[in-house]
Order: structure tokens, then C-alpha cells, then sequence
């Protein structure tokens, strides 16, 4: 539980409004995981790594792409760098649980935890991003300064890899332990600078753009577009102005595009596949599939079973009431009786084998498990 947050008035008030401090939102916090850790993670090319440097000198800030050899942590200065690790949650399951705290936004909403580590007066420098986020402080202290005022597109630093202000004034400002949480809103200028060596997590939100949204549904909508259906003009009368097109056939054109988006049911296909699309899919594949009565007895055993947060699973409701399900932009194939245990699959990252017992007389219901569990989209979590 996120505590000192009240969720009503954070959505109400804060949510893609306005910043908020919740101090002590997970009191005694204690990181899971160590900046030596997070060193180590860096030289790994399964994940995205970045350190990005502050210089006395031109330019005045410097990135460097991971993996990084071992050696390079021996050479960096003492102070002024900061190191930050992308996707966490997908190598480090214990914060599926972390993430899942933030359920009180839709799952679909979330991208994922990046964490970042800062020497002493270690930034990324003064910026903003194009999604909400929550900034955990998770061991030792940081400065974050912000300021509401929209950045003019003339006030970035130029000719460098990275989109940083040029000409930064702190507005508000405040020094976050362990356990303090920072909420901005998408588009708010902040800079949070190492007071000590520190860490800081990320739970950053995905807010598709709208030339994404298009550009995805209409390659996938026009595969479906017989090539006989065409423009058409039957009630042609002769035109005054034979060079001109006219308003009519801008207004034809524009229903006729407008009529592409008509068929709801086709949005909602297409939307759970390119919502829960996730890249790296061949990750969660099993080796050894179970039968349903070997997945039922070690159900029973561990008692737990989970979905990592690398499986994107949502469901859509449709209009006859029945259920679709979506995982990692997969449509996939439901039989009856199965609505109820598709949310709590979708719902909840974890259950106990009390969740799912009622769940576990029905056939279809436990087939559903079974051959998730067997895709790799949920796991026995001492495995
Ligand atoms: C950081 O943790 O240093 C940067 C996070 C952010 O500003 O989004
Ligand atoms: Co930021």
C-alpha cells in the first residue's frame, strides 16, 4: 500500500495536473536491490543501460550507452555522473510487486521501472518527459527541483544526444529520502540532483501518441480494404471550375475516411493487440509444460502462482458481454465459463492458491490456467 496517498483525491487533483509530494509513500523503504547490483546489470546486453556525465568543460553533458566493460566503473569520477538502468521490473521480479502498488491506474497504462543511481551531485540534468511518472527515492537523498512553467522549444541545449534545458529556474524544491515519492505530471521541467551517492526509481506511465495510435491501426486496417472499394462520384454535375475540387468532394472524402473508423468491434481488436504488444515475447517460454493434473498438484504445493510483469495481459468487454483477452498482442482463443478467472488473471499479478480454489472445479477454468502457465505467461514463483 502506497501510504500518506489518498487515491480519489490523488486522481481528482493531481493525476495529469499537478505535481505531488507524498512523503513516506513507503516508509523504512529498503531498495532490493544494490548499486553494485546495478553496476553489474549495466555490462549485460539484455538490458538498456545509460550514464550519462556532467563536465566543467564543452559539452557540458555527456551520454554513454551501455553495456558497459567492468573497468569503466573503476575509471568514472567521484562525482557529478549518474547511471540509469532501463525495464528492472523485467529482470528483477520482486518489483512486480512494487509496480503492482501503482494498480489503481489501468495495468495498460504502465511502461515499466527504471532506476537510476547518482554519484554525489549526480543528475540527468534539468528536463522534462512525455509521461507521468513517479519518482521513488530508494536509498539516500535527492533534490528534485521543479517547475510548472511549459519549456520554450528554444530553451534546449543543442548539438547533444540528450533533450536538456538550457536555462533552468527552480520553482519549487524538496529533498526526498528513502521511501519519499515524487508524481509529475508529463511535460513539468525537473532536476533532481545526488545530495550523496543515491537511487532512485522510476515508474514511468506509456501514453501513446496519437501518430502511433493512427499509423498502427490503419497498417493493420488496410490489409482488410478490398481494392474494388474506391471513390465514386454518380451524381456528377458539370462543374463550373474544372480545376478545382471542391468542398463536396472534401466532404465525401472525409466521411469516407471517417467511415474506416466506424466498426468499434475492429478498434477493440486491434487496440488490445497493439496495447499489450511486448517485444521480447520468446522470454517467457517454457521448457517443460505441465499436464492439468501435474500443473494442479503444483499449484497446490507452492500455493502461489504469479504473472511476471514482462506478460501484458488485458481484457476487453464487448458489446454481447463476452470477454476478449489479449497477452503480449496475442488475441487469444477463450472457452466458456472462463470470464471470471480472464480478470483475476488480468486484475491481479498474484494469487494464492485460496484466490483460485473456488476457480479450480471447472474444467475450461483450470485448461485456462494450464495452458497459460504452459505459453510462460504465469510461473510458480520459487521456480
Ligand atoms: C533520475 O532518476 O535521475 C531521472 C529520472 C527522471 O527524471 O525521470
Ligand atoms: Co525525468
Amino acid at each position: 500500500m502506497i501510504h500518506n496517498l489518498n487515491i480519489k483525491d490523488f486522481l481528482q487533483n493531481y493525476w495529469q495536473k499537478k505535481p505531488l509530494l507524498i512523503r513516506s509513500a513507503f516508509p523504512d523503504y529498503i531498495s532490493p536491490i544494490s548499486a553494485e547490483e546495478l553496476a553489474g546489470l549495466a555490462c549485460e546486453d539484455f538490458i538498456e543501460s545509460r550514464i550519462i556525465l556532467e563536465q566543467k568543460s564543452t559539452p557540458k553533458w555527456e551520454l554513454e550507452n551501455g553495456p558497459f566493460p567492468e573497468s569503466r566503473f573503476t575509471s568514472l569520477p567521484k562525482s557529478h555522473w549518474t547511471l540509469l538502468i532501463q525495464g528492472l521490473n523485467k529482470v528483477f521480479p520482486e518489483f512486480d510487486d512494487l509496480l503492482h502498488e501503482f494498480n489503481f491506474i489501468p495495468s495498460w497504462r504502465v511502461d515499466d521501472l527504471m532506476a537510476s543511481y547518482a554519484a554525489p551531485d549526480g543528475s540527468v540534468g534539468p528536463h522534462i518527459d512525455q509521461y507521468d511518472v513517479f519518482l521513488l527515492q530508494a536509498k539516500g537523498r535527492r533534490k528534485w527541483m521543479i517547475n510548472e512553467t511549459p519549456v520554450r522549444e528554444d530553451n534546449f541545449e543543442e548539438n547533444i544526444p540528450l533533450k536538456i534545458i538550457k536555462e533552468f529556474k527552480s520553482e519549487t524544491e524538496w529533498v526526498l529520502e528513502a521511501g519519499d515519492m515524487l508524481y509529475l505530471p508529463a511535460n513539468v521541467a525537473h532536476y533532481g540532483i545526488g545530495m550523496e551517492d543515491c537511487m532512485t526509481f522510476s515508474i514511468g506511465f506509456r501514453a501513446p501518441s496519437y501518430a502511433e495510435l493512427l499509423s498502427s491501426y490503419v497498417d493493420e486496417h488496410i490489409t482488410d480494404l478490398n481494392d474494388n472499394l474506391r471513390y465514386r462520384d454518380p451524381d456528377l454535375l458539370p462543374e463550373q471550375n474544372n480545376g478545382e475540387v471542391t468542398s463536396d468532394v472534401i466532404n465525401k472524402i472525409q466521411e469516407l475516411l471517417i467511415s474506416q473508423f466506424s466498426d468499434k468491434s475492429k478498434i477493440k481488436d486491434w487496440f488490445g493487440r497493439f496495447i499489450t504488444e511486448y517485444l521480447n515475447d520468446d522470454e517467457n517460454m517454457v521448457e517443460n509444460t505441465l499436464s492439468t493434473s501435474e500443473f494442479l498438484s503444483a499449484l497446490k504445493e507452492t500455493g502461489l502462482l504469479r504473472r511476471p510483469s514482462t506478460v501484458r495481459a488485458n481484457y476487453l468487454v464487448n458489446q454481447n458481454n463476452k470477454i476478449s483477452l489479449f497477452i503480449n498482442g496475442v488475441k487469444q482463443e477463450l472457452k466458456p465459463d472462463t470470464d471470471e478467472i480472464v480478470k483475476l488473471f488480468c486484475n491481479q499479478h498474484l494469487n494464492t492458491y485460496a484466490d483460485l480454489k473456488s476457480y479450480l472445479d471447472n474444467k475450461n477454468t483450470v485448461d485456462f490456467l494450464c495452458n497459460i502457465y504452459n505459453q510462460g505467461y504465469l510461473e510458480f514463483p520459487d521456480e
